[in-house]
Order: structure tokens, then C-alpha cells, then sequence
């Protein structure tokens, strides 16, 4: 039986959630909430990553048992997800006994069966990262993040992970859908092309006192990863619940960043492999929220904390611009420029003023009463109308299964903008005016039932809002939630249902007002115009994300002289760019130099070679001269 089990990462206890961490969350529950739609039974789980050394840390500088810490810090995972309506089955944290009970199993029995054996190692250690770095990975002494490290030596205990290199490599190309999207599957295979070592999964107690301990040497705790990893299973009763186990492993779908994508795509299915357990059936990395040019995190200090976000344009919306604005896989950028304009283009004028304009004139002109429709009244408007709406069912549908929820919302908000378009070239207020009952009824019956068909789509990205709306239509009790099999037919909305417009669904946000207070002065607006004409604002700016890279490789592009493909390293990942810069460079010149790339571009096919962000370069005539960054910084630092 199809059944849907879908996981976001946990999330380090430690930390404060912001706009990254609400993102994914969000975007499970939004998978989730369409696969009930769907009448798929779903398990949704999230939870708490709990051991290591920063939570260690935190207890320390607290004064408090590490777990007393955890304990303290969870809430605000917990109290988050439940003011952004998400509805996960089950959350876990790796502190729980029913997860570290079921790590120390899998940790004897690997043990027994010389999965894991005990060596002497010696490498360069991210106290930071939690994690060793081969002298190679290492990027002008320090981690390829940037992390400082230092020399370590010591005994530990590792996985034979190296013996599942080719296996793994075998899995991947046989399952195109395991890892996605494409991108992050071939970056997986890139890593995979080096010799695969054997995973280090223990951390001297001395060192690290904050995690599970090995059950076959004291001295020792379990490395995070292992740990972490180990939730998705022993959350569906892994070695404990054989049948709920069954129902829902293999996961269908393990949401990531792709900052977390080696663990997930080459630790985790070794691991399994290792266990004898099937691989879940999709991987899926999506890209960042980025702001002034780089990843939204902690430690860069650039973040939006999504409780005061909510708290000022509704859960609903901010859940709406998260859906609309990025392009799974992809990066985006987040402003509150882009939230504004995004929430008055699509809800306060399209979605919000259609709901209200046509309830209203239910309420006035029709008792509040869903009008009964007369087919003779009805002719090749309602027809496209009717058309249009149920093609945006179809779809959302197709646009869900390939992960493209952005693509399938804009579906659904120009079904919308076609259903504000009937309802203007109808003009019911004129119909009213003249006494066109019949004709006015049937008018104002099929623009509500183009508002239950829509609202039963945008339900599980609003569903606040929606069941509000819904209401207003006059659905009650277990019809506020839709089912799709009821989305997909016109008509089912009953004539004589009680209906009255709701409260403003989406208030504009003025953001002239808005501007003003963010810069807490007051200017005259004509004044203003005149000073800014054909100006961009800094957020339109901070909109690109311009960062340094180091040019990797570079080569001519077959048939096309003045391409070349470049490699280059942005930092936290490589990327291939095609630039039409061969009349002025050899690839040779270009290696080893540090350029500038606007590296949220869409990506494009370029003579048939992928182009995944531009080099800029200045160009005089025929004259071309690439920029490059004096100083040294490292590769991926925002240029701005
Ligand atoms: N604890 C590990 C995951 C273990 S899963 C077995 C971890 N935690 S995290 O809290 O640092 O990150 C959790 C997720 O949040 C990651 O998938 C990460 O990509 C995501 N995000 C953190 N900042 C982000 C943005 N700025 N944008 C989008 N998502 C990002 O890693």
C-alpha cells in the first residue's frame, strides 16, 4: 500500500531556529499535509539532534547537566513548530532512551560483526564542525569552511565504510530518483570518484563527555553522526516495533540542506547497507536562504527569527513566501522586500480581494446564501473558467510529485488572477444593478466554487487562512480539510450553504509605510521619486549573491570559440560556469585565480553545457577584462 514517511534533519538542540530551520520544516509539512490531501497515510517526523560539544559547552557556561540543557533549549523547537502549524507525527530527540538504547545495539552488533574495529589515527580536528580533516581537505590550514583545526592523535574506533564504496556508486547510478535533485546526486558521485576511507564513529570520552556511550569500550562516546543519523530508524521502532518498523521503512523522502549531503548521501546508505536495511527512496537536498549574499546561519549573524515574522504578517503568509520563493534545489534570497511584494501581488491583491469581493456581493445581493446556478444561464465563460481551474488541479498534482511546489503554487495563484478576470468581465455588480438574478446567481456560484477548488489547493501551504475562507463557503467539520478526489470536480460546492466574506484574509502591507519606519524618518514620497528615478534600493541589490570563487579548471567548450567552461571552488561547493571570455583567455591564465560570480543565477544551458551562475567581467569593444579580487580572501566570501 502506498504510504508516505518523510523526515526533515533534526536540528542542534543548541541552536535558535531561524528562517533556515522554519524553511525545512515547513517544507515537510507542506509534502506531508498534500500527501493526506492525496489520501496517502503519512509519517511526518522531525526532532532534536542533543549530543556534542557545543550543547556540552552550553551546560558548562550554564552551570547545568547537559541534559538540563537540552531540556531547556528543546521548547523552542517544539513551541516554534507549533505556531507555524506543523504536523508532524512524532518528534524525537536523540537523547531519548528509545534512540541511544537502539545506537548502542546497532553500535555491538557492527562491532561483533567487524563492521567497526579500533586503530590508532592522527588527522586535523574542526572542533567546531565536530569532525577530522585530512591534510588535503585542509584550505590554508584550516577547514574548508574556514573552521581553525588542530593536530589530533589518538585511538578510535571506525566503520568499514570504504568497503562499500563501489556498492554505493552501483546504487546511486542504478537509482535515479535516490538522490535529487540531479545536481546533488552527481556531486555525491564526484565525492565518490576519490577513495572512499573508513568512517572514525567514536570520540574519546576525555575529549567529548556529551554522547552515547560505546557499549564495547567505556572510554569512549559515539561521533554525533552516527548518532544522529541512527533517528530516522529508531523513531519506527527499529529493532523494537518490528511491525510499525515495516509499515514505514524505507523513508520515501529524507529532506536536506545541501550542506548536509555527504552524511546523508554516502555515511547514512553505508551505514544501512551495513545493517542490511533497504535505502530510503529519496534524498532530497535543497538549496539556502540567503541573505546580504550568504547562508542565512548563526554565526554569520544574518538571520530573521521566523516567530517575529509571523508574528507580524501571519503564519500563513510567511509559510506562502517560503513555498513561492525558492525553487527546490535551488538557492533564494530573502528580504522583506521580496516578502512584501510577493504577499501583495499574490494574496492581498489576487487571492485576498477576490475572496472578498465575491463573498460580499454574496452576502448583499444573495442572503449570504451560496446562490443555486441555472445552466441555461451559463455559456463559454464559465466553460474557460471551469477549465482553467480544474488544469491548475491537474497541475499542482504533477508539479507536488516533482518537487516543484513553486511552480504548482504559481499554477494555482493564476487560476486566481483567471478567476479575478471572469468575475470583472461578468461585472455581478452591474448584473445586480439591472435585477439579472439568474444570471448574477450563476455568476457568483461559479467564482465560489472557483474559490473552494482554490483554497482546497492552497490549504496545505495556508492552512489557517484557507480553512477561514473555506468557511466562508459555507464548509464545515472534515469538508475545511480537502481531499483531492473533491478538487478534481466542478460543482460539488452546494447551493443554499450559509457564506458571508471573511474578515480581510491578507491585510496589504504598505510598504511605503514600511520603508519609512525601517529607516525611521519620514520623506516626502514626491520628493523621493524624483531622487531615486532609475535607482535600485539595497534590497534589490542585496538581491544578488555575488561572491568570490577560485577557478579550479577551465576549458575551451567544443564547437563554440569564445566559451569557456570554467570549474570553480565558491567556498561550500564547486560549480561549473560557461563564460564567453576565450578571445582574451587561455584556461590556463584563469586557473588558480579568484573571480567574481553572481552565484544565484538560474542555471542554463549554454551550447548544450550547464552554466550554474556568471562571471562578471568588464568588456570595452572587442576588449574583455575578467574581475578578480586583490587580497586574500577565500573563495565564497559575499562581494558587495
Ligand atoms: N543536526 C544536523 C542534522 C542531523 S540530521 C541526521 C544539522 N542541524 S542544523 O540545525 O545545523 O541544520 C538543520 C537543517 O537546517 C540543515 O538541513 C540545514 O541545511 C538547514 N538550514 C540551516 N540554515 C539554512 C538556511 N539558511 N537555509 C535553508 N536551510 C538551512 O545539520
Amino acid at each position: 500500500m502506498e504510504r508516505f514517511y518523510i523526515t526533515t534533519p533534526i536540528y542542534y538542540v543548541n541552536d535558535r531556529p531561524h528562517i533556515g530551520h522554519a524553511y525545512a520544516t515547513i517544507l515537510a509539512d507542506v509534502l506531508a499535509r498534500y500527501h493526506r490531501l492525496l489520501g496517502i497515510p503519512v509519517h511526518f517526523l522531525t526532532g532534536t539532534d542533543e549530543h556534542g560539544q557545543k550543547v556540552w559547552e552550553a551546560a558548562q557556561l550554564a552551570g547545568i547537566p547537559p541534559q538540563a540543557q537540552c531540556d531547556r533549549t528543546v521548547v523552542r523547537f517544539q513551541q516554534l513548530w507549533e505556531q507555524l502549524a506543523i504536523t508532524h507525527d512524532d518528534f524525537i530527540r536523540t537523547t531519548e532512551p528509545r534512540h541511544t538504547a537502539v545506537v548502542q545495539e546497532i553500535l555491538a552488533e557492527l562491532h561483533e560483526r567487524d563492521e567497526i574495529y579500533s586503530a590508532e589515527y592522527e588527522g586535523w580536528y574542526s572542533v567546531s564542525e565536530e569532525r577530522f580533516y585530512t591534510e588535503k581537505e585542509l584550505v590554508d590550514g584550516r577547514s574548508p569552511e574556514g573552521k581553525p583545526v588542530q593536530r589530533i592523535r589518538e585511538t578510535n574506533y571506525f566503520f568499514r565504510m570504504s568497503r562499500y564504496q563501489q556498492w554505493l556508486i552501483d546504487y546511486i547510478e542504478s537509482h535515479p530518483e535516490f538522490i535529487q535533485p540531479e545536481q546533488r546526486r552527481n556531486e555525491t558521485l564526484g565525492f565518490l570518484r576519490q577513495p572512499l576511507g573508513d568512517l572514525c564513529i567514536s570520540r574519546p570520552r576525555s575529549r567529548m563527555p556529551w554522547g552515547i556511550e560505546l557499549p564495547f569500550d567505556r572510554d569512549y562516546v559515539c561521533y554525533v553522526w552516527f548518532d544522529a543519523l541512527v533517528n530516522y530508524i529508531s523513531a519506527v521502532g527499529y529493532r523494537r516495533d518490528e511491525e510499525t518498523f515495516r509499515r514505514w521503512w524505507p523513508a520515501d523522502c529524507h529532506l536536506i540542506g545541501k550542506d548536509i549531503l555527504t552524511t546523508h548521501t554516502v555515511y547514512w546508505p553505508t551505514m544501512l547497507h551495513a545493517m542490511g536495511l533497504e535505502m530510503p527512496r529519496t534524498i532530497f537536498a535543497h538549496g539556502w536562504w540567503l541573505s546580504g549574499g550568504s547562508k542565512m546561519s548563526k554565526s554569520t549573524g544574518n538571520v530573521t527569527d521566523p516567530i517575529e515574522m509571523a508574528d507580524r504578517h501571519g503564519v500563513d503568509a510567511l509559510r506562502y513566501y517560503l513555498m513561492a520563493d525558492m525553487t527546490l534545489g535551488q538557492d533564494a534570497v530573502f528580504t522583506e522586500e521580496g516578502f512584501a511584494l510577493r504577499y501583495n501581488a499574490d494574496l492581498a491583491n489576487d487571492l485576498g480581494n477576490l475572496a472578498s469581493r465575491v463573498l460580499r456581493l454574496v452576502e448583499r445581493h444573495r442572503d449570504g446564501r451560496i446562490p443555486h446556478p441555472d445552466e441555461t444561464a451559463a455559456g463559454p465563460a464559465e466553460e474557460t473558467l471551469r477549465r482553467a481551474v480544474l488544469a491548475a488541479v491537474g497541475e499542482m498534482e504533477r508539479r507536488l510529485r516533482a518537487m516543484q511546489i513553486d511552480r504548482g503554487l504559481a499554477a494555482v495563484i493564476g487560476a486566481v488572477r483567471e478567476t479575478n478576470r471572469y468575475v470583472d468581465q461578468s461585472a455581478p455588480w452591474t448584473l445586480a444593478k439591472e435585477g439579472a438574478t439568474t444570471r448574477l446567481a450563476t455568476v457568483l456560484y461559479h467564482a465560489c466554487e472557483a474559490l473552494r477548488i482554490v483554497s482546497g489547493l492552497l490549504f496545505p501551504v495556508m492552512p489557517g487562512k484557507m480553512a477561514e475562507l473555506r468557511a466562508s463557503l459555507g464548509l464545515t467539520g472534515e469538508e475545511i480539510a480537502p481531499r483531492l478526489e473533491r478538487l478534481r470536480v466542478w460543482g460539488e460546492l452546494e447551493p443554499g450553504r450559509p457564506a458571508s466574506a471573511p474578515p480581510s484574509l491578507f491585510p496589504r502591507i504598505d510598504r511605503r509605510a514600511h520603508d519609512t519606519a525601517a529607516r525611521g524618518a519620514a520623506r516626502r514620497p514626491a520628493a523621493k521619486k524624483a531622487k531615486t528615478e532609475g535607482l535600485i534600493s539595497f534590497q534589490e541589490f542585496s538581491r544578488l549573491a555575488l561572491r568570490t570563487a577560485r577557478v579550479l579548471e577551465a576549458e575551451p567548450v567544443a564547437g563554440a570559440d569564445r566559451l569557456l567552461k570554467l570549474t570553480v571552488d565558491l567556498g561550500d561547493e564547486r560549480r561549473q560556469i560557461v563564460a564567453g571570455i576565450a578571445p582574451a583567455y587561455a584556461p590556463d591564465d584563469l586557473v588558480g585565480r579568484t573571480v567574481v560570480v553572481v552565484a544565484n543565477l538560474e542555471p542554463a544551458t549554454i551550447r548544450g553545457v550547464r552554466s550554474e551562475g556568471m562571471l562578471l567581467a568588464a568588456r570595452q569593444g572587442d576588449r574583455l577584462g575578467i574581475v578578480t579580487v586583490a587580497g586574500d580572501v577565500a573563495p565564497g566570501s559575499a562581494v558587495g
